[in-house]
Formats: C-alpha cells, sequence, structure tokens
C-alpha cells in the first residue's frame, strides 16, 4: 500500500498538499431546488411491508454479482434524473430530501441537531429515507431482494471506503463522486468513526446525540466535499452507505440490553416523517413504525458491531460533576481522591456538556487539556489529548445555523491520572485537527459543564 494522502500531508505540510490536489467543487444546491417535486399535501400513510427479510451486508464484503447489482442500482436513478427531472425517484431528488430536510430550500424541518427528546428525528428520518430509498433501487432493478449495503469504518479493517464506490474512480462509476477529500488510498484518521461511547449511552437521548456527533459527523468531515455539508452530502452514493451503518448502530444498541429502548413518548411515536415510495406516490411513515426494522421494513443486518469492538454492557454511570457554570475543570479534595482510589481498569468518560465550536465550517477538532501539546497537535499520542468533536456544517451558504452539540464524551480512561496529577484546575483547548506545523491556532473551549463518569459495570 502507498503512503496515504494523510501521511503525505502531515509530511510536506497541509499549503503544499493543498496545490497538488485536483480542485473539486461541492455541487452546488439553490435554495428552491430542494423542496421535493410534487404534491405533498395528501400524504398516504405506510402499510407493512410485506417483502422478504433480507440482510444489509458490509460495502466491501459484496460479490460481484452484488456489486454489478449495485451499481445498475444507482445508474438507473441517475439515468431518471436525466430523463424525467420531475421523477422524485431520481437521483437528484433523492439526494434533495437530505438537503430539504436539514433547513436548506427554505424548509422548516430539521433531522440534524434536534437534541431535546420530543423532537429527535436524527434516527428514525434516516431510517426512514435509506428505507424508500433502498425501495427505489430494488425497484428500479426489478429486485425485490434488494438491500442496502453498510459501511462498517468501526471496523479496522474497513477504515478506506469500500472500493465499489471508487474502482473505478471516475463518472462512469455510477457510485462516484468527484468532491470526496478521501481519495481510494486514504484512510479514516483513528479517531473517527468510533461509536463504543455512543454505544456506552443508557437511553436514547444520550445515544442518538452521541451517536449523531461522533462517529457519523466526523465521517462526514473526513469523506468531504458533498458529503461535508448536510445539504449536499446525498449527492455522494456513499452517504447511503454512511447511514446504513449509522443505522446498524442503532440496530446493534437496542439488541445489547433490554432497557435500550426507544423512545416512549407519544409525541415522538407519532411523529411522521415523509417521502415518496416506488411508485411516486407520497408516504408518510411514523417514528414508531421505524423502530423494529426487521419485522416492519423488512430488513436485518448481517453482522454486530461487537464483532470489532470491547462491547461491555454497562449498566449505570456514576457521575461526578468536575465543572458546573464554571470554564475550569475543578477537582474538589473529595472528588480528586475518589477517582484516584478507582481501579485501573475502570472504564471513566468525560462530557463536555454545550461545547462551544464554530460553526461556520466543517471540521473535526481536537480537544486537549495542555494548550502546548494544543500546538504541536499530535492528538492520541499527546498525553493531554482528551477526545475529538466534529461539526458538520448544514449548507454551505451559512443560511440555516449548525449548532455545537449538546455534548461530547470522550473515553479517559487512560488520561485520568494525567488529569488527577495536574494540581490546578485544568482548561480544554481545541485545535482543527488538519493543522500541522507551526502555526496551529489553538483556541480555549468555552463550555457549560464538564462531568466525569465512571462505569459500574454488570
Ligand atoms: Cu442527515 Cu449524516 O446526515
Amino acid at each position: 500500500m502507498g503512503v496515504s494522502r494523510r501521511q503525505f500531508i502531515s509530511e510536506i505540510g497541509m499549503d503544499a498538499a493543498a496545490l497538488l490536489l485536483p480542485v473539486a467543487v461541492p455541487s452546488a444546491i439553490s435554495a428552491q431546488v430542494c423542496a421535493p417535486p410534487g404534491d405533498t399535501s395528501k400524504p398516504t400513510a405506510w402499510a407493512r411491508d410485506c417483502r422478504s427479510i433480507q440482510p444489509r451486508r458490509p460495502a466491501s464484503t459484496l460479490t460481484g454479482i452484488e456489486i454489478t447489482r449495485l451499481k445498475a442500482a444507482y445508474k438507473a436513478m441517475r439515468d431518471l434524473a436525466t430523463s424525467d427531472p420531475s421523477d422524485p425517484r431520481g437521483f437528484t431528488h433523492q439526494a434533495n430530501i437530505h438537503c430539504h430536510n436539514c433547513g436548506g430550500g427554505g424548509s422548516v424541518i430539521q433531522v440534524h441537531s434536534t437534541f431535546n427528546s420530543t423532537s429527535l428525528r436524527f434516527l428514525p428520518w434516516h431510517r426512514a429515507y435509506l428505507y424508500f430509498h433502498e425501495r427505489i433501487l430494488g425497484n428500479l432493478i426489478g429486485d425485490t431482494n434488494f438491500r442496502l449495503p453498510y459501511w462498517d469504518w468501526e471496523n479496522p479493517n474497513h477504515r478506506e471506503i469500500p472500493s465499489a464506490y471508487n474502482t473505478p474512480n471516475n463518472a462512469t462509476n455510477s457510485l462516484f463522486n468527484p468532491t470526496r477529500s478521501m481519495g481510494p488510498n486514504d484512510v479514516l484518521d483513528p479517531t473517527d468513526g468510533q461509536p463504543a461511547t455512543a454505544l456506552g449511552q443508557v437511553d436514547f437521548n444520550n445515544f442518538s446525540p452521541s451517536l449523531e456527533g461522533s462517529p457519523h459527523g466526523s465521517v462526514h468531515v473526513e469523506v468531504g466535499g458533498d458529503m461535508g455539508a448536510f445539504d449536499t452530502a446525498g449527492n455522494d452514493p456513499i452517504f447511503y452507505a454512511h447511514h446504513a451503518n449509522v443505522d446498524k448502530l442503532w440496530s446493534d444498541w437496542m439488541k445489547a440490553d433490554p432497557t435500550h429502548l426507544a423512545p416512549a413518548t407519544a409525541v415522538w411515536q407519532n411523529q411522521t416523517q415523509g417521502f415518496f415510495n416506488e411508485n411516486k406516490v407520497w408516504m408518510t411513515i411514523r417514528n414508531v413504525d421505524t423502530v423494529n426494522h426487521e419485522s416492519n421494513l423488512r430488513y436485518i443486518y448481517s453482522g454486530r458491531t461487537w464483532e470489532f469492538i470491547s462491547w461491555r454492557c454497562i449498566l449505570n454511570w456514576r457521575v461526578f460533576e468536575v465543572a458546573v457554570n464554571v470554564p475550569r475543570i475543578r477537582f474538589l479534595p473529595a472528588v480528586r481522591k475518589e477517582l484516584a482510589a478507582l481501579p485501573e481498569r475502570a472504564a471513566v468518560h468525560m462530557r463536555v456538556v454545550a461545547p462551544q465550536l464554530p460553526v461556520d465550517k466543517s471540521a473535526s477538532y481536537f480537544v486537549y487539556f495542555d494548550d502546548r501539546d494544543a500546538k504541536a497537535n499530535r492528538g492520541p499520542a499527546s498525553p493531554s489529548y482528551a477526545g475529538m468533536i466534529p461539526i458538520v456544517r448544514m449548507d454551505r451558504e451559512g443560511r440555516q445555523k449548525t449548532t455545537s452539540p449538546p455534548f461530547a464524551e470522550f473515553e479517559i480512561s487512560p488520561r485520568l491520572k494525567y488529569m488527577l496529577d495536574r494540581k490546578d484546575d485544568l482548561d480544554l483547548y481545541f485545535v482543527d485537527r488538519k493543522q500541522r506545523g507551526g502555526n496551529v491556532v489553538v483556541s480555549k473551549l468555552a463550555f457549560r459543564g464538564v462531568q466525569i463518569r465512571v462505569a459500574r459495570e454488570g
């Protein structure tokens, strides 16, 4: 394997590398074009799906025949966008559904960053989106058993974009997108696509935003180009494989523990999401109908996340507030003593509540306890590295404001001693992780609170 672009960039410096890369301009989407074509005023309610239950499989393990079928389906969808631009099943309209529901095109619906418990649309909306998209793709190739593949980026062997999506790496491949920053030889940064802290959350209201931030957001940022902003993300076929994996993580989380449930509120359960189906009929589906994907939406996942990550059944977290409405982390003597006495192998998370990051661009930020280390920006190799927080822009023109996440949570077991050994209060610093060399811009991270969370394992 050759030198990856990232290694290459770190050796020659970002500016020089930028000059060497072909400039791909992400597809522009104007305000009007992402509205759904056709009448959406009289929805038909989704009714039970009676196709056979089929597996979604990892994109990098598809057989040659499956890849051919996947490419044919996207080719048909792209062709439809050309032959009948008003057909809602065409690729452009399919992509624009995403734009429309992230605030682009004047939509009032926002499926991202909706962090309060009655409006957590992120997971059910994307599940329903993929479901209708998948049915349309299958219909276009006359195969009701067609299911989307997923990009299982948490698998250490699958850290590059699945090869079907860039082989060949040009427009003759219906799965290709010319705007990606990640090339065929690039692998995700080790801090991307790590679902363990999300999977360790005990309720949906914490699980959903945790999954949405990192790993979900960081993979958007890293693939880059169209994927790097929500209004254009649906233009890249890898989007659907990325989201199938996000969807799978929801499925895995639900299976991991009987207490892992979807929200029980009537408001959430009856909230509806609207899509055109394979017959161009505008349908609405309730959140509650998406929860059991196997019996209702007729797909299962062929593997489980915990084949690749160490999975603990965590029953509970003990929470130590170490910063409440103050801008610094302070350990009271009793807390310091208690944390210092923890067994060495204890699972310890640090949750930063309402971290304030720049929201005018898509980027992944490394967070450090020490400003000198932040300046050196060596990431997880640094003793004072705390974790990573991704920010994904809503739209390129900035009409819809991106918001900082409600919290970011880091696995800090190996850092706890470092934190406790520093006798003074601790600040947090953040750095765009792409910055290298002598001019790294370091900023102090503002937040509303910091918690140290210690797992009680069951
Ligand atoms: Cu709707 Cu991954 O974004």
